[in-house]
């Protein structure tokens, strides 16, 4: 894949220096991302699924310290102008987060969102500009778009809001959608809208993806590939299909193992596993899970390195690859 892929991130680590020291957020990750696929990256609270993206999309603090490479179509989003970052987002790249609210100007109408976001990337006339958005206002499931063109954000539901964000989002046709729990804060069903719409809209533009998620349900349903990520780390990778069939690393054991009829209910969130999070501070060289593993030992002192235990299926455990596959 590595000719073809979108994105190539190589060694990034974020780290925050705090009055308790460096809190170490994200310790050296590298992934691949193809053209039209969709990645997913789960992990519990704090474990650098957030600022993993973020410092790809140059959108953290100056005082954040950012290492390795993260390469976007063969460019180098971490060392790039911030000129040439801004281009690329928005128009390459574009990302949705949980709360839209925050993204969303209080004093601008709909309408002005989408067409800036237009005309930032695009020389166009307004009232083009204004008709294009509205037109992608509809494709994002808004019946009454003429009508929400003139709104504001805080007269709009949590889900009207957040279909605004992926039309404004897919304005630009992005290469790269990014989705940081988009769904989280929405009740179920209109939750289960979102994700269809997303998946309508990527299918149809042959977008990337990378959805950001607790929830298994959502991976099962949106993703080609999943990672799961502890302590700031990559502990396991796999296609979906892998990692409910053969999980491997004893924290996504643990995740699936807590998560009931995951076939049936496609909304359970991460279900909280026992033990203590993982320091984000911690210096430790061991493995980030194994105060909480069942399965440690003297070993997991030294990180383990990603094991290869099946077709673009690894896992970073001294066990991984060592032993028979879970009985079902
Ligand atoms: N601006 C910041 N300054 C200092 N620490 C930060 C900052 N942003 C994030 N962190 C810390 O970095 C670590 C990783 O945070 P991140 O937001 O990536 O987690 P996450 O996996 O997205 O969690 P969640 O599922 O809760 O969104 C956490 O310990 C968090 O407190
Ligand atoms: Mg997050």
């Amino acid at each position: 894949m590595s000719d073809e892929s979108l994105l190539k991130v190589s060694g990034l680590s974020v780290s925050f220096p705090t009055g308790r020291g460096l809190l170490r957020a994200v310790r050296g990750i590298s992934y691949e991302l193809g053209p039209g696929e969709t990645l997913g990256i789960v992990g519990e609270s704090g474990s650098g699924k957030s600022v993993s993206s973020f410092a790809l999309m140059g959108l953290l603090k100056p005082s954040a310290v950012i290492e390795g490479e993260g390469l976007f179509e063969g460019r180098d989003l971490l060392t790039m102008s911030r000129r040439d970052l801004e281009t690329i987002r928005g128009r390459d790249i574009a990302m949705i987060f949980q709360d839209p609210l925050s993204s969303l100007d209080p004093c601008f109408t709909i309408s002005r969102h989408l067409v800036e976001a237009l005309q930032a990337h695009r020389t166009i006339p307004r009232a083009e500009a204004e008709k294009e958005a509205e037109e992608m206002l509809r494709a994002a499931g808004i019946r009454n778009a003429s009508q929400v063109m003139r709104q504001y954000p805080f007269e709009l539901s949590g889900g009207m809001r957040q279909r605004v964000m992926i039309a404004i989002a897919l304005l630009s046709k992005p290469r790269l959608l990014i989705a940081d729990e988009p769904t989280t804060a929405l009740d179920v069903t209109v939750q289960d809208q979102i994700l269809r719409l997303l998946k309508k809209l990527r299918d149809l533009n042959g977008t990337s993806m990378i959805f950001i998620t607790h929830n298994f349900g959502i991976v099962a349903r949106l993703c080609d590939r999943v990672m799961v990520m502890y302590g700031g780390r990559i502990v396991e990778r796999a296609s979906v299909r892998q990692i409910f069939e053969e999980p491997v690393h004893p924290y996504t054991r643990a995740l699936l193992a807590a998560i009931p009829r995951m076939d049936d209910d496609k909304s359970v969130p991460l279900p909280a596993i026992s033990g203590q999070p993982y320091d984000p501070h911690s210096e430790d060289a061991g493995c980030p899970f194994r105060e909480r593993c069942p399965r440690a030992f003297e070993r997991c002192g030294e990180m383990p390195p990603e094991t290869a235990v099946g077709d673009g299926h690894s896992a970073a455990c001294w066990l991984a690859g060592k032993e028979a596959p879970r009985e079902q």
